[in-house]
């Protein structure tokens, strides 16, 4: 089984790839910006909570986020493997989610990294903010608060990856044909150890 965590700061292409993967490997998709997003269009309390915070770009208290992850892995019996995009994001979210997968006899297989920088970030969200609909995309103040959360409470996770001897990070700038490429040529390297 393949267990893969997409990392990057907000803008890194971590949606657009999970899609290449889910083609190439049958992967589940797992996003908890794409679960939180869904609570809200459904208006549940949780929902309405983590829109404050998601429109001020600011990170979900770690409890909601593991508790809806924790209940993706139960509905998946029998799953070839999944994609983290934008979980982990704490050290504590990163913890749980060994843990939770240490009880179904899982693991993570690595984490790979996207590497752009602020101003290519912040430009790709510009432009998507202006027909995606999402209020986190619509000014360049909530994405730096993005950017600084992620850079004060996200970065940290890679090192807990490191440790573990389980990361590898590209060049995340260029085609996403090419950047795929890069992350194909990383995971059929994991494939056959
Ligand atoms: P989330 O939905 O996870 O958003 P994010 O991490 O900010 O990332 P994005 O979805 O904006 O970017 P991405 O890296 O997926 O890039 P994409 O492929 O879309 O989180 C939103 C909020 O939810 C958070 O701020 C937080 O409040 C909350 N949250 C979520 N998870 C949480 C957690 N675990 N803990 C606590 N809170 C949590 O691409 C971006 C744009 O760039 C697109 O327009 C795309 O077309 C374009 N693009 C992609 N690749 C390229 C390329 N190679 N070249 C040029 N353009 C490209």
């Amino acid at each position: 089984m393949l267990n893969l965590v997409l990392f990057g700061p907000p803008g890194a292409g971590k949606g657009t790839q999970s899609q290449k993967l889910i083609e190439q490997y049958g992967l589940i998709h797992l996003s908890t910006g794409d679960l939180l997003r869904g609570e809200i269009a459904q208006g549940t309390e949780l929902g309405l909570e983590a829109k404050k915070l998601m429109d001020d770009g600011k990170l979900v208290p770690d409890a909601v986020v593991i508790g809806m992850i924790s209940n993706k892995l139960d509905s998946n019996k029998d799953g070839k493997g999944f994609i983290f995009d934008g979980f982990p994001r704490t050290v504590a979210q990163a913890e749980a989610l060994d843990s939770l997968l240490e009880s179904k006899a899982s693991a993570i297989s690595g984490m790979i990294a996207l590497e752009v920088d602020d101003d290519e970030l912040l430009r790709r969200l510009l432009l998507r903010g202006k027909d995606s609909g999402r209020p986190d995309d619509a000014n360049p103040e909530v994405i730096s608060k993005r950017i600084h959360e992620y850079n004060d409470k996200t970065a940290p996770v890679a090192g807990f990856y490191k440790n573990q001897g389980k990361f590898k990070s590209i060049n995340g700038i260029g085609s996403v044909n090419e950047i795929f490429a890069q992350i194909h040529a990383i995971i059929e390297a994991w494939l056959k150890d």
